[in-house]
């Protein structure tokens, strides 16, 4: 983030735990209007729970999460989504037995005001349009996870979430995400992407914050990050 640029996100130190086991340990990190920051870290490090942290569904223990100057520590999911935070989990959920068009325009019943339609989205996914009478159970693992981002995009969302997009998808479609997240990128969208998959996301992420056992351990832009060899070898196992 340029040094002076007011974060829209900011996660201060938080602590957080399910039940007994604790799983995040003071992590703190910054996401600016209109940056794609990037949370890279190995299976079970801490990626989701951050998420969910932020979201409301696992509230930190300790530690704050600042939304635009408001504190959101522990607020219900669905407030923090009526603030302009829209979440993709990692599990893609999707109705199976709703088609795509009916997906979408259940999401729009429970929207904030904004611009995003379903106009708007068939755009940004052409290849959803073709779909749109198709059951959600019948897409292929692509184009279920185009339509969980479009689904979240009908939420008017000014800050989207993404946890693990590019996961369990075959290299081409991994590609054509890419783009289509790039171009949300582009069209102002802030995002914040959890990932385990490098080049996918130093491709789209301004800044990448690496997380092992629960705390950052790394912190730098994407191009540092990319000359880092030690770093990704270290924590990353590349
Ligand atoms: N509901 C839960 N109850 C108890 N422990 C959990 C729960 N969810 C996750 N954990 C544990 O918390 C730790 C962090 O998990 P988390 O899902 O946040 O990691 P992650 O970085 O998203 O991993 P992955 O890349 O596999 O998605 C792991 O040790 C995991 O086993
Ligand atoms: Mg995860």
């Amino acid at each position: 983030m340029a040094s002076g640029a007011e974060p829209v996100l900011a996660v201060e130190a938080i602590h957080t735990a399910y039940g007994l086991s604790r799983v995040l340990f003071g992590v703190s990190f910054r996401v600016a209007a209109g940056e794609c920051v990037c949370l890279l870290g190995r299976n079970g490090v801490g990626k989701t729970t951050t998420m969910r942290s932020i979201m409301g569904l696992t509230p930190p223990a300790s530690g704050r999460i600042v939304w635009k100057g408001r504190d959101i520590t522990g607020a219900a999911p669905f407030r923090v989504a009526a603030l302009g935070i829209g979440f993709v989990p990692e599990d893609r959920r999707i109705f199976g037995d709703l088609t795509v068009w009916e997906n979408l325009d259940v999401a729009a019943r429970r929207t904030r005001p904004g611009g995003f339609t379903a106009e708007r989205v068939f755009e940004l996914f052409p290849a959803l349009r073709g779909l749109r009478d198709r059951q959600g159970g019948f897409l292929s693992g692509g184009e279920q996870q185009m339509l969980t981002v479009a689904r979240t995009l009908m939420g008017n969302p000014e800050l989207l979430l993404l946890d693990e997009p590019s996961e369990g998808l075959a290299p081409l479609v991994v590609h054509h995400l890419r783009e289509q997240i790039g171009r949300l990128k582009a069209d102002g969208l802030t995002i914040l992407l959890a990932e385990q998959n490098v080049d996918f996301s130093l491709n789209l992420a301004d800044r990448v914050y690496v997380l092992e056992k629960g705390r950052v351990c790394y912190e730098g832009t994407s191009r540092e990050f990319r000359e880092d060899e030690s770093i990704r070898q270290q924590y990353l196992a590349l």
